[in-house]
């Protein structure tokens, strides 16, 4: 009979299997459902020999960062390094607008950050090695958070998705440095990923998350991505989460997200006339990703989201509710 803690033992010693007792894994996470898993589940096979990388975009929502090394490293005790490359991501986005180019910039970037980080660590453990201090061996594998639809996608067709996962495309890293790719998530759906975080005790809040996009903010501030429009939605997007989680509507919608518009409106506050811009807020509810609904709020949750979006973030005048379905609008914007 199949279960989901007979699947844990038994991936587990799969994992235990094929990295022998000797030998290292590399493996970039995200904060998101899957990287989490995936980390945890080695970390459990295999301890301090799982090393695993958050790459700092710079277009990470508020603090995120902080509270995915809190989470992991601290909580879940997995062995994790930060590198934090905000500025280099965004001094390459500096005056870019186009989406397509945006996601090619941070895909490009985040697998030029990783690499550089990979190949220090593997120069570290050679010298580690060599000096006697480590038992643990050379880095050797790849994990990968690779679930079943993808696994299905990537054979069936090159579709979309090709586009969606090139910040995946970790190919150069696979040939230069020869390691092997590990996939422990690759026979379970989406459902399955959250039922096994939850045996494997990480924190609902995480298990629950909704997706957040490769390109991150990028995507959500229309138009050129600098610094303090970075802030502007960060902080936009906190108060957003916040109400919806207080509302206990977190777990109701499948995704949501508060854009910057482009554009500037006028306003008052107090004497003074403002021009500012606008914060679109999108939520959506849908089973598959590839066709959803907008979200019906309650009016009184809208208002206090409003009212502490215009008050509260500074070059903010005005709110707007994006109710497009998908087709023909899709779930981001850019
Ligand atoms: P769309 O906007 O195409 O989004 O309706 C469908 C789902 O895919 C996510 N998405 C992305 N995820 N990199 C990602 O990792 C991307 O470039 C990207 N674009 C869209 C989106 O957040 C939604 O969950």
């Amino acid at each position: 009979e199949w279960t989901m803690e007979s699947f844990i033992s038994k991936e587990i010693s799969r994992i235990r299997e094929i990295c022998g007792d000797k030998g290292r894994v590399l493996g970039a996470v995200s904060g998101g459902v899957d990287s989490t898993v995936a980390a945890k589940l080695m970390h459990e096979a295999i301890g301090d020999r799982f090393q695993a990388v958050l790459v700092d975009n710079g277009v990470l929502r508020m603090n995120e960062a902080a509270q995915v090394y809190k989470t992991l490293k601290q909580d879940l005790g997995v062995n994790l390094k930060v590198i934090d490359a905000a500025e280099l991501f965004l001094g390459k986005l500096a005056g870019v607008t186009d989406p397509e180019k945006k996601r090619k910039i941070i895909g490009n970037t985040f697998i030029e950050v990783f690499e550089a980080e990979a190949a220090r660590l593997e120069s570290e453990a050679e010298k580690e090695l060599e000096e006697g201090k480590t038992e643990k061996g050379k880095f050797e594998w790849l994990l990968q958070g690779t679930l079943y639809p993808d696994v299905i996608e990537s054979i069936s067709f090159k579709g979309p998705s090709a586009t969606i996962k090139t910040h995946h495309n970790v190919g150069g890293l696979l040939a230069d440095m020869k390691l092997k790719l590990i996939e422990p998530l690759r026979e379970l759906f989406k459902d399955e990923v959250r039922a096994l975080g939850r045996l494997l005790e990480i924190p609902a809040h995480l298990v629950n998350r909704q997706p957040f996009p490769g390109p991150g903010l990028a995507i959500r501030i229309l138009g050129e991505v600098t610094k303090s429009q970075v802030q502007i939605v960060q902080h936009a997007d906190s108060i957003y989460m916040e109400e919806i989680t207080n509302a206990g509507l977190y777990d109701k919608i499948s995704q949501a997200y508060a854009a910057l518009l482009p554009v500037k409106a006028v306003g008052v506050q107090g004497d003074k006339r403002t021009y500012e811009q606008i914060i679109a807020l999108r939520a959506v509810t849908t089973t598959d990703f590839m066709t959803a609904d907008w979200f019906d709020f309650p009016h009184d949750v809208l208002k206090r989201i409003s009212s502490r979006i215009t008050n509260e973030v500074r070059g903010v005048n005005r709110v707007m509710l994006d109710v497009s379905s998908k087709p023909p609008a899709t779930i981001e914007m850019e």
